[in-house]
């Protein structure tokens, strides 16, 4: 089994279940990845998945290497087809993601945290792109997500330099958002998206979008965009009950209407 999954309701917890390997990324890990993405975008009332890996020493070790050694030419381009797909739909998922970075997240295990919406972290859990390292370059749409998260500037500093760093450094880069204790970081990613989750989820999905589509545009044109997004919302009946709850000093149900 490539993946767990906790059905939580609105929320669901994937794990990479290959601790043997490092979490690291198979042509059955992607698979079991795409399969899983497919089937939460037909599950209306999930509002939020945590991804994160198993055991304390790697939220994911990019490709697997062992793998990659018996591998064509021709089976890397489709394993690179499948990871941009399986990131691009994380990426454009109405839901949210939130990365819990338990351990070493490295390549295509970074890239995969970098392609959630969230990041927290376990305290000296690693983050980082060593690809110039191996003689190729980050190919899971590091160059591009790491440079949106945290800048140009410190991306070419991870980059070009290959350097790991610490979940601690990782958070005063903007990479992840929070560092918690590695015991508590199931429940801390847990809580951090449970507040997600208690909110409007078409406001979620219109956020994450006017945020990540307007990002290249033209700032009269991402204004556009995210009154667009706005509008979006204003016909909702989740609307409506925020502003009755407010009134009846309660807390809103959003039921996604
Ligand atoms: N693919 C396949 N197997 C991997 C792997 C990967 N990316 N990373 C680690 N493993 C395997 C090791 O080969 C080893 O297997 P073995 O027990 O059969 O020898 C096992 O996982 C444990 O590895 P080890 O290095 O001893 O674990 P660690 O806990 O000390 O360190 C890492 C974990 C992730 C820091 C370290 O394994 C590492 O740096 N891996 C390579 C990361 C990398 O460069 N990825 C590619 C980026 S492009």
């Amino acid at each position: 089994m490539e993946w767990i999954v906790e059905d939580r309701g609105e929320i669901e917890l994937w794990t990479i279940a290959g601790e043997a390997r490092r979490n690291s990324i198979s042509t059955a890990m992607l698979a079991g990845l795409n399969a899983e993405l497919a089937r939460a975008a037909g599950r209306r009332e999930l509002r939020c998945v945590v991804i994160t890996g198993q055991g304390d020493k790697a939220f994911c070790a990019g490709a697997d290497l062992k793998e990659r050694a018996g591998m064509s030419t021709g089976q890397v381009h489709a394993f690179h087809r499948d990871l941009r797909a399986a990131l691009r739909a994380i990426e454009s998922s109405p839901k949210v993601f939130l990365a819990a970075v338990n351990g070493a997240a490295l390549g295509g295990g970074c890239e995969l945290a970098l392609a959630c919406d969230l990041r927290v972290a376990a305290a000296g859990a690693e983050l980082g792109l060593p690809e110039v390292g191996l003689g190729i370059i980050p190919g899971g749409g590091g160059t591009q997500r790491l440079a949106r998260a945290i800048g140009v500037a410190r991306a070419k500093d991870l980059i070009l330099t290959a350097r790991r760093v610490k979940a601690e450094e990782a958070a005063a880069l903007g990479l992840v958002s929070a560092v918690v204790a590695p015991g508590r970081l199931r429940e801390e990613a847990l809580s951090w998206a449970g507040l997600v989750a208690r909110n409007a989820p078409v406001s979620l999905r219109q956020a994450k979008r006017a945020i990540d589509e307007g990002f290249s545009l033209p700032m009269e044109e991402a204004l556009d965009l995210e009154n667009r997004m706005y509008q979006d919302c204003l016909g909702t009946r989740d609307r409506v009950e925020a502003l009755r709850a407010f009134a009846e000093k309660r807390k809103p149900v959003f039921t996604g209407e």
